[in-house]
């Protein structure tokens, strides 16, 4: 695993969004090679997608042979609603790049069948070949995607119940009234991110020292969904100092030190 440490959010943001553009423009895809990127919402990605935005905006990466899957979705509000994945991806990136719209993959939370729906995307999924790219984020209590703890670290796409800290935490989007937020998602698995050729997670801000501090020095756990990103070949957090107030101080010199030697110019800032 990388753990690359920038000082702030918008240094975090940048790097990842450097990140996202260089291994598309290394693809160099095709409509028949398309790049498949997974995507997160939630409050941390918010700047990535707006330095991505910049760049395509400039003409440094185009997202027209992009195609993407998103990691997840309420289940029981209307796709249109405000604050469902499905508004907030078109809101925040999809409307404001290249991307073709056929090429945009939700999970459809309203599904009559959502095991069917879950079984499809899957499908769809390994149809490109899998995902080149996994973008996410990380819940306080360290969970990816909506794998809550004590899912599988094997999971597939599938239904999760929502826990009473993530509901909580989500409610600040839903009237700070936790009544309004959805219980139940659908969401891709731990498996589903594990089966991806690369993995880049955003970890930012004090409140994410925990899962931080269990994703990278704990054991592989249930408990910690982030944990099992240390057994991906090519997984990187890139995290901002107020993340890793929790880290041992030689843990935090540690990755400063070896990344310091693995400088990738694509992601210079
Ligand atoms: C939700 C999403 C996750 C996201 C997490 C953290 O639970 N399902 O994908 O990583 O929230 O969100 P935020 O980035 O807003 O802290």
């Amino acid at each position: 695993m990388r753990l690359i440490i920038e000082k702030d959010y918008d240094n975090v943001s940048q790097w990842a969004a450097n990140y996202v553009a260089a291994r598309i423009n290394e693809a160099n895809p095709t409509p028949e090679h398309p790049f498949v990127l997974g995507c997160p919402t939630g409050s941390s990605p918010l700047g990535m997608y707006r330095a991505l935005i910049k760049l395509n905006k400039e003409g440094k990466v185009s997202f027209r042979n992009v195609v993407t899957f998103n990691m997840d979705e309420y289940c029981g509000i209307p796709r249109d609603h405000e604050q469902s994945y499905y508004t907030f991806m078109w809101t925040n990136f999809f409307n404001q790049i290249d991307i073709l719209p056929e090429n945009v993959n939700i999970l459809n939370g309203n599904a009559e069948n959502p095991v069917e729906e879950c079984k499809r995307y899957e499908e769809k999924i390994k149809g490109y070949g899998g995902i080149d790219l996994f973008l996410g984020g990380v819940g306080p209590d360290g969970h990816i995607a909506f794998n809550e703890p004590g899912s599988s670290l094997t999971s597939r796409t599938r239904m999760k119940t929502l826990t009473t800290d993530t509901i909580i935490a989500n409610s600040r989007f839903f009237e700070n009234n936790v009544d309004l937020v959805p219980k139940t998602a659908l969401t891709v698995g731990v498996g589903t991110v594990m089966s991806a050729k690369s993995v880049l997670l955003i970890v930012n801000g004090h409140n994410k020292a925990r899962a931080l501090k269990h994703g990278v020095e704990g054991g592989i756990s249930q408990m910690w969904t982030i944990s099992a990103l240390q057994m991906h070949q090519h997984a990187i957090i890139v995290a901002d100092d107020a993340a890793c107030g929790e880290l041992k101080v030689d843990t935090y010199r540690y990755f400063k030190d070896i990344e310091a030697a693995n400088l990738d110019p694509a992601t210079q800032l």
